[in-house]
């Protein structure tokens, strides 16, 4: 029997990852949005390009929920993304109040689906998913660093002249200015960036790994980056409905792991058939550690915000 995935908010990211997930062929896909049409069209449109891509996934779309009924996997990518001069924490009470009122929706119709989050403020928004959906920690996970990681990938094999396909990379944090690449655990065809490039040339790939999502906004100039997103969420759905068991940086809701509790950071998990199976705990240097608490701060301080809000 084929999966199901649903994908709420029919935008950039949405549309994209539908599509993504239609040609690989890895689900039947329902896209919900709350623009009349949007959805529809969209869907439609990707069902006719089904005949030219060679694939049998079925593609609909909806602007209620009970399409979605039964679906193994929802993706939220529904609310506003940022546009330049903006941050991602901007979005925060517009974003809070689309997320509580999708997951409310996609919970009475798909009570045992896993939530992969995409809207920003993302760790902020992994917390109001969860709070909303009252799953379990293993069935709400944050999209943020498969795609960070991507981007310091992309600048490295860039960098090096060598395939995208021998590069490895980890970015842990939260999906903002604080987040945390790290070089030690960052490989070419098995070897460290530490031996192919000076410290000079790796501190620049990660700031602009860092500056990766703005670098995009600012070119843009009308909304936020997708292609990448998209795939990056797709790369996740794959591992859950295959149950590959990759091991992904995403965000996960940590209860004493690296030192936090009660609160999502991105950290390496494995992602199979009930979504993150296991949080990979590594050792941090000292230095790594001290980043990563900047970055948990930094979404903490959002999470306090919201409790302030109506
Ligand atoms: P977009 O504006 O192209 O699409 C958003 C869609 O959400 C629109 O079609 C809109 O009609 C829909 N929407 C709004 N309220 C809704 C509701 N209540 N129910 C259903 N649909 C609703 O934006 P884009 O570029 O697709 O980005 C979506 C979100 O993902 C933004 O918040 C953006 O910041 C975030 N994002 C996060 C990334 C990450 O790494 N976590 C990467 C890229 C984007
Ligand atoms: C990005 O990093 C906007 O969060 C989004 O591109």
């Amino acid at each position: 029997m084929k999966q199901k995935v649903t994908v709420v908010g029919a935008g950039n990211v949405g549309a994209t990852a539908a599509q993504r997930l239609a040609e690989k062929e890895l689900a039947d896909v329902v896209l919900i949005d709350i623009v009349e049409g949007v959805p529809q069209g969209k869907s439609l449109d990707l069902a006719q390009a089904a005949p030219i891509e060679k694939h049998d996934a079925h593609l609909a779309g909806a602007n209620d929920y009970e399409a979605s009924a039964g679906s193994d996997i929802v993706i939220i990518t529904a609310g506003i993304p940022r546009k330049p001069g903006m941050s991602r924490d901007d979005l925060l009470a517009t974003n809070r109040g689309i997320m509580k009122n999708v997951v409310r929706q996609v919970v009475r119709h798909s009570p045992g689906a896993i939530l992969i989050i995409v809207s920003n403020p993302l760790d902020a928004m992994c917390h109001v998913a969860m709070e909303e959906s009252g799953f379990p920690k293993n069935r709400v996970i944050g999209m943020a660093g498969v795609l960070d990681s991507a981007r310091f990938r992309a600048f490295i094999a860039a960098e090096l002249d060598v395939s995208v396909e021998n590069v490895q990379a980890m970015v842990l944090g939260g999906h903002g200015d604080t987040m945390v690449p790290l070089p030690r655990f960052s490989t070419v065809a098995g070897i460290p960036i530490t031996e192919w490039m000076t410290p000079e040339r790796i501190e620049s790939l990660v700031a602009r790994t860092r500056s990766g999502g703005a670098e995009i906004v600012g070119l843009l100039k009308t909304g936020s980056a997708y292609y990448a997103p998209a795939s990056a969420a797709v790369e996740m759905a794959e591992s859950i409905l295959k149950d590959k068991k990759k091991i992904l940086p995403c965000a996960a809701y940590l209860e004493g792991e690296y030192g936090f509790s009660g609160l999502f950071v991105g950290v390496p998990v494995k992602l199979g058939k009930n979504g993150i199976e296991q949080i990979i705990s590594l050792r941090l240097t000292p230095e790594e550690q001290k980043a990563l608490e900047k970055s948990a701060a930094a979404v903490r301080e959002l999470v306090e915000a919201m409790k302030k809000m109506a």
